[in-house]
C-alpha cells in the first residue's frame, strides 16, 4: 500500500470511528487503539505534506496559532423565533397557521437546544466554513474551531447530499463537561461560567482552536437549507442528514393535533432533565416547507415556527444568614444561608450573592423572602426578594463586611474589579491551606495522596505553615496521625520527592500567583529561564510577553515585592525543585540573539508570525511590538507598513528578511 493509500484509509477509518462515538455513542474500538491510529496518521502527514486536507481528522485537534475571526455573510439571514411561555398562544399559533394554510399540516415538535447557534456550509461533501449568529446577517467564520467538534462531520457519508447546502444547529456543551470546567476553574480561582450556554459561546470564540478541542463540545443541527434538499418534509430531510453523519436529535416528533403538542410538551418538560445537554424550551414548526414558504416571514422571524420556552425554575425562601468565605488569593465572596427549598430536583440550602454590589442592587435584608433561581446554573442564584412579604419587623439591612471573617484584616477593593480581597495572603488560615491545596493540585506538583482534609490537618497540627514546609515533612512526623499508617505516610513523602522532578512551568502555576494560571505560567517559563530573572523583571519586560497585559504583570510584582514570597521561593529552590528550565526544557534554545529586541512585521512564508515569535524567544531574543532606538532589528516579510519602514530608516535599524534570519539562527 502506498503512502498516500494509506493515509485515505485511515482517515476514512477515523472518520467513521468519530462518528460511532461522538454521534451514534457506539464506539467500535477503543479510546486507545482509536489514539494509535491517529498518532499514525498526523506521523504520515507530517512525513507527506503533500496530501495535506483541511477536513483530516487531524484537524480535529487544533492549533496553538491566535486567530481573529473573519466576518462573513450569511447566505439566508439568521433569524430568530417568535417565544412564549404560554400554552394559550402556542393554541394561538396552531389556530392562525390553520386558517393561513387551509389545508392538512403536520407540526414538527422539537426540543429548544440551549447553546450557541451556528451554520454550517458544506460543498461536495466537505464542511468548507462554520459561522456563528453574529447579528443574523453576517457571522464570525469560526471554521477552525468548530473542526474539533467532534460531533461535526468534517466528511460526509453516502452520496445523495446536495452539492452545496447549509445546516443550522446548536453548540452545546455537555452538563458534565461543564461541571468538571467549572470545578477546575474553582480550583483555580478562575471566574466561573454561569451557565453550559457562556461556557460554550465563550469558549466557541476562543481565539486557540486547542482550547475548544480540549473543551468537549457538542453539536445538534435542526434546519438545513439549500436549493436541492432531498424531502419536502423538515422531518424527513433531518433524518436524511442523520444518514450523512449528522447528529439529529432523536427528541424530534410530528404532532397532528393540538392535543398531541400538549403532550408532547408536558413529557419533554419532564424528561429534558435526562438529556446530556441543556434546553429552554420546545420548538414547533410546520413541517412542509412547501407550506413554510406559504406562510413566509415577518422581518424578524419565520411565521412558520414559533419557540414554547419552559419556566425557568424558581422557589420562595427565607434568608437566614449571609457567611462569607475566603479563597485561596483572598477573594470574598458572599454564600446567602437559606431555609431549606426543593428547587429542580435538589434541596438548595445556600446560594451565591456574587460580590457586594449584588448585595446592594437586591436591597437584601436579613429575614427577606427571596427567589432562588437554578435555571442553567449549578451555582443556584438569588434573583429577587418579595419585598410585599417584608413585616413591621424589617430585619437587619445585610451590608458587606469591611474585615475578613477568618483573619480580621481589612477588607480592599481594587479598582474595576466587583470582588472584595483580604490582603493578608501569608496569614490568614484559608488563604494558606488553599495555597498549598492548589500547590499539591493534579496540574501543579501532582502530589499524590495529599488532599485538603490531610493538609487541613498537617496545618492545624503546626506540621506546615506554607508550601516550602512540605519538603521538610519526613515519614517519621506523619505516620501514626489520625488514619495515617506507615504506607500512606510514605507514600505523601515520596510523592513530596517526586514533585521534584515537576517542570518550571508547573512550578510557576503551583506558585498560585493571582492571574497567573496554566497558560501565563507556560508563557512565563518560555520568557524566562530562571525565576531570578523572573523575580527581577520589571513591569515593561512582563507586558511584552504574550498574553501578558498590566493586570497579570502588576499581580506578578506585587507576589515578588512580598519579602515572605521571595522568601518561600528561595526556599523552594533550596527543596530541590526545578525553579529553572531544564536541558529538556531547553532543546533548541541558545543564545544567538541574547538581548536583542526585535520588531517583527509583514506577512510570512516560511513560518507563520507566532513561529517567529517562538523562535526568537527560544534563541534568547525578545519579540517587541513597536519600533524604538532600541529596537536592535525588524525581522520583515512582505508588505511591511510604510510608517514602520520610514522609521526604521529614520533610525537607522536594520531590516532582515526572513531567510537573513534562518540563516542567523542556524
Ligand atoms: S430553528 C428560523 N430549532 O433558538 C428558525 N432553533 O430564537 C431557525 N434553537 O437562534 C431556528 N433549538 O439558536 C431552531 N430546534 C431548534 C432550536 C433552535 C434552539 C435556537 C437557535 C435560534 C434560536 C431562535
Amino acid at each position: 500500500m502506498t503512502a498516500k493509500e494509506k493515509i485515505e484509509e485511515l482517515r476514512a477509518e477515523l472518520h467513521r470511528h468519530n462518528y460511532n462515538y461522538y454521534v451514534l455513542n457506539t464506539p467500535e474500538i477503543s479510546d486507545k487503539e482509536f489514539d494509535d491510529k491517529m498518532r499514525e496518521l498526523q506521523d504520515l502527514e507530517q512525513a507527506h505534506p503533500e496530501y495535506k486536507d483541511d477536513n483530516s481528522p487531524t484537524m480535529r485537534v487544533g492549533s496553538d496559532l491566535n486567530k481573529n475571526f473573519t466576518q462573513v455573510a450569511h447566505k439566508y439571514p439568521m433569524l430568530s423565533l417568535g417565544n412564549t411561555y404560554s400554552e394559550t398562544e402556542v393554541a394561538d399559533f396552531y389556530e392562525r397557521v390553520k386558517k393561513a394554510l387551509n389545508d392538512d399540516f403536520e407540526i414538527c415538535c422539537e426540543m429548544k437546544y440551549d447553546g450557541t447557534s451556528i451554520s454550517l456550509t458544506y460543498e461536495d461533501g466537505k464542511l468548507i466554513r462554520a459561522v456563528t449568529r453574529g447579528d443574523g446577517e453576517k457571522g464570525d467564520d469560526v471554521t477552525d474551531n468548530v473542526k474539533t467538534i467532534r460531533s461535526i462531520p468534517l466528511v460526509l457519508h453516502g452520496d445523495n447530499y446536495p452539492q452545496s447546502f447549509e445546516i443550522r444547529g446548536e453548540i452545546l456543551m455537555p452538563w458534565d463537561v461543564f461541571e468538571e470546567l467549572n470545578r477546575e476553574r474553582e480550583a483555580r480561582e478562575e471566574p466561573l461560567f454561569a451557565n453550559p450556554r457562556n461556557a460554550a459561546s465563550g469558549t466557541l470564540k476562543s481565539q486557540n482552536s486547542s482550547v475548544v478541542a480540549s473543551r468537549k463540545l457538542d453539536a445538534y443541527l435542526y434546519y438545513l437549507l439549500g436549493e436541492n434538499l432531498p424531502c419536502d418534509g423538515h422531518y424527513e430531510n433531518l433524518q436524511e442528514a442523520a444518514k450523512w453523519g449528522f447528529k439529529i436529535s432523536n427528541a424530534m416528533q410530528k404532532c397532528h393535533t393540538l392535543e398531541e403538542i400538549f403532550d408532547y410538551i408536558k413529557y419533554w418538560d419532564t424528561e429534558r432533565k435526562n438529556l446530556t445537554v441543556a434546553t429552554d424550551g420546545i420548538v414547533l414548526k410546520v413541517n412542509s416547507l412547501k407550506q413554510q414558504k406559504n406562510l413566509g416571514f415577518t422581518a424578524k422571524s419565520p411565521r412558520w415556527a414559533i419557540a414554547y420556552k419552559f419556566q425557568a425554575e424558581r422557589a420562595l425562601t427565607r434568608l437566614n444568614m449571609v457567611t462569607y468565605q475566603v479563597g485561596r488569593t483572598g477573594t470574598v465572596t458572599p454564600v446567602a444561608n437559606l431555609d431549606p427549598v426543593q428547587l429542580s430536583g435538589t434541596i438548595v440550602k445556600r446560594a451565591s450573592l456574587h460580590n457586594a454590589d449584588i448585595i446592594e442592587g437586591l436591597d437584601l435584608h436579613i429575614g427577606d423572602m427571596v427567589y432562588v433561581e437554578k435555571g442553567g446554573e449549578i451555582i443556584p442564584k438569588i434573583t429577587g426578594v418579595d419585598t410585599s412579604a417584608r413585616s413591621f419587623m424589617i430585619g437587619e439591612k445585610v451590608n458587606f463586611i469591611t474585615n475578613c471573617p477568618e483573619c480580621g484584616s481589612k477588607l480592599v477593593r481594587y479598582e474595576g474589579e466587583a470582588a472584595h480581597y483580604c490582603p493578608n495572603e501569608t496569614a490568614c488560615p484559608p488563604q494558606i491551606k488553599g495555597k498549598i491545596e492548589h500547590f499539591i493540585s493534579r496540574r501543579a506538583m501532582n502530589i499524590d495522596g495529599l488532599g485538603p482534609e490531610t493538609i487541613d490537618m498537617f496545618y492545624r497540627l503546626g506540621l506546615i505553615q506554607n508550601t516550602a514546609d512540605l519538603y521538610k515533612l519526613t515519614a517519621e512526623d506523619i505516620k501514626g496521625l489520625d488514619r495515617m499508617g506507615e504506607k500512606s505516610a510514605e507514600n505523601i513523602i515520596n510523592g513530596i520527592a517526586q514533585s521534584k522532578e515537576i517542570p518550571f512551568e508547573r512550578v510557576i502555576f503551583a506558585l498560585g500567583i493571582r492571574f497567573v494560571g496554566e497558560t501565563v505560567a507556560k508563557k512565563i517559563a518560555k520568557a524566562f529561564k530562571n525565576i531570578e530573572e523572573l523575580e527581577d523583571a520589571d513591569l515593561e519586560t512582563l507586558v511584552s510577553i504574550d498574553e501578558i497585559g498590566e493586570k497579570i504583570a502588576q499581580s506578578i510584582l506585587n507576589y515578588f515585592a512580598n519579602e515572605s514570597n521571595r522568601e518561600l521561593v528561595n526556599r523552594l529552590k533550596e527543596a530541590g525543585l526545578q525553579l529553572y528550565r531544564t536541558e529538556e526544557d531547553l532543546s533548541g534554545h541558545t543564545d544567538k540573539l541574547a538581548g536583542q529586541s526585535i520588531v517583527i512585521s509583514g506577512v510570512f512564508t516560511h513560518y507563520s508570525r507566532d513561529e517567529y515569535k517562538d523562535l526568537i524567544e527560544k534563541h534568547g531574543g525578545k519579540n517587541v511590538g513597536s519600533i524604538s532606538a532600541k529596537t536592535s532589528f525588524i525581522l520583515a516579510g512582505e508588505n511591511m507598513g510604510p510608517a514602520k519602514l520610514e522609521k526604521a530608516s529614520k533610525l537607522g535599524i536594520r531590516i532582515m528578511n526572513e531567510e537573513e534570519f534562518l540563516e542567523l539562527i542556524s
